[in-house]
């Protein structure tokens, strides 16, 4: 099928009516590939004529119905929607042929119009065609982006070898491999478990081929087995290692690290300091490797994203709440998110300075050279912006990491149009600043 013409994802069409309708036939499709195989293969048809027919003939009702609808309902494709001709022509050129020869009562046609033999069985599988929709949906619903899609994508790809496992068994059945007598349910049983053996390769041998045809089945079964076999464990190997994708890249890049750190002959304290650097990120969910991670959005998603991830800090500081949304994002794409481990100096006394820092996790000590720690501050609080103020001013004391930091800075421009945008802020960061300038002559006034 043409890349344009391919339909998308029953999620991102409208109407929830027709995904509804789209997920019934799915069911119903998948019912009959189960039932009618089934049916037909151990002649159930025989303890209760009445039930299977009206399965049979409501089933597939459903399904013709689903044929005539279609005719209908609009497409949704990538280059766009097509209504009207367009719409039926392409139905006609893609799935039509499978629909409509799928939904026809094969059970009943194999049971009661045709002759009993082999071929009724293969005859029954005619309603399989029904699956190559099935086929295409249940790849559409994996691809499509959700938080469960790892689970998703596990639970359609055992369905599917499931189905096959149930259809070669009924195959197993058909061509005689299981001896007669038994009860249905004893009879597919025993085929269930040639199945598994002969896909999972394992083969246990008490069941085995006397016939040719049944040794060419079995021949073909193996061949198929040994595909899906090693399908499987390619495909759960590959989803166990997507489960973990993100601790999977951080212990590699701790590895690396490690080496590099080797090699450098780096003393053993600042080796620890740095692998425990890394694990406070990660534990912390910091070491998500944000800008990469965003950088594929929109403009307008990537602002989104970033005055959520921000949101700690309006609930920080009550007086930056209420601003106008772009302001709240010229403050956003202002910040920077630094960590910083204990005992790190993040401001140094008498230099100058161009930034100040919130604090959103962890605490911090003021130092002063002369008179030890002034201070002590935590989450919510906000140090380094003196040397904002008045940028003639060397910074008033050293601050150092108390422990793991995680902070906010802010620049100078950011923190100018804070200043007169929140007038209440303003008001309040300029008291702070004077008491702490006050405290500070007093203790110089001191020594
Ligand atoms: P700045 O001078 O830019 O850099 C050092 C910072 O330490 C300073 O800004 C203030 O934010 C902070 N600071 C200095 N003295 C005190 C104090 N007594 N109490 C709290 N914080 C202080």
């Amino acid at each position: 099928m043409n890349a344009k013409e391919t339909e998308i994802t029953p999620s991102q069409t409208t109407s929830r009516f027709w995904q509804f309708w789209d997920w019934l036939i799915v069911l119903v499709a998948v019912f009959r590939s189960v039932e009618v195989p089934t049916v037909v293969a151990l002649k159930f048809l025989e303890s209760s004529p009445f039930l299977d027919f009206g399965v049979n003939l409501t089933t597939c009702s459903v399904l013709l119905l689903d044929i005539l609808l279609r005719f209908r309902r609009p497409v949704q494709t990538v280059r766009g929607t097509l209504h009207g001709k367009p719409a039926r022509l392409h139905y006609l050129r893609t799935y039509f042929l499978f629909d409509l020869i799928g939904s026809l009562p094969w059970g009943i046609i194999a049971i009661h119009f045709l002759p009993q033999n082999n071929w009724s069985v293969p005859i029954s599988f005619l309603c399989l065609l029904r699956l190559a929709r099935v086929a295409a949906f249940s790849q559409n619903f994996v691809r499509t982006p959700s938080r469960f899609f790892i689970a998703r994508r596990l639970t359609v790809f055992l369905l599917w070898i499931a189905l096959v496992i149930h259809l070669l068994a009924c195959g197993w059945i058909a061509v005689g491999g299981v001896t007669h007598g038994l009860t249905a349910g004893h009879t597919y049983i025993r085929a269930l478990y040639w199945s598994v053996t002969t896909v999972s390769t394992t083969g246990f041998g008490d069941i085995t081929p006397k016939t040719e045809p049944q040794m060419i089945y079995t021949m073909l079964a193996m061949i198929l087995g040994a595909g899906l076999y090693a399908t499987v464990v390619a495909n759960v190997a590959s989803l166990i290692a997507r489960a973990d994708s993100a601790r999977a890249a951080f212990d590699s890049k701790i590895e690396r690290l490690n080496t590099f750190m080797k090699y450098k002959n780096m003393p053993d304290p600042l080796q620890k300091k740095i692998l425990g650097y890394h694990e406070y990120l990660w534990q912390t969910g910091l070491g998500h490797d944000h800008e990469t991670l965003l950088e594929d959005l929109s403009p307008g998603l990537r602002r989104s994203v970033g005055v959520f991830l921000n949101r700690h800090i309006m609930e920080q500081i009550p007086m930056l709440q209420g601003a106008e949304t772009a302001v709240l994002h010229r403050l956003i794409s202002g910040l920077t998110s630094v960590v910083y481990t204990p005992g790190d100096t993040i401001i140094h006394h008498g230099e100058t300075g161009s930034t100040m820092y919130l604090i959103n996790r962890g605490e911090v000590e003021v130092f002063d050279p002369k008179q030890g720690v002034v201070a002590t501050m935590g989450e919510g609080e906000y140090f380094g912006e003196l040397a904002l103020l008045d940028p003639e001013r060397p910074r008033l004391a050293d601050v150092r990491a108390k422990t793991f930091c995680a902070l906010s800075m802010i620049n100078r421009e950011t923190f100018a149009m804070v200043l007169e945008q929140f007038p209440d802020f303003a008001a309040h960061v300029r008291k702070v600043a004077a008491s702490r300038l006050a405290e500070s002559d007093l203790r110089a006034a001191q020594i």
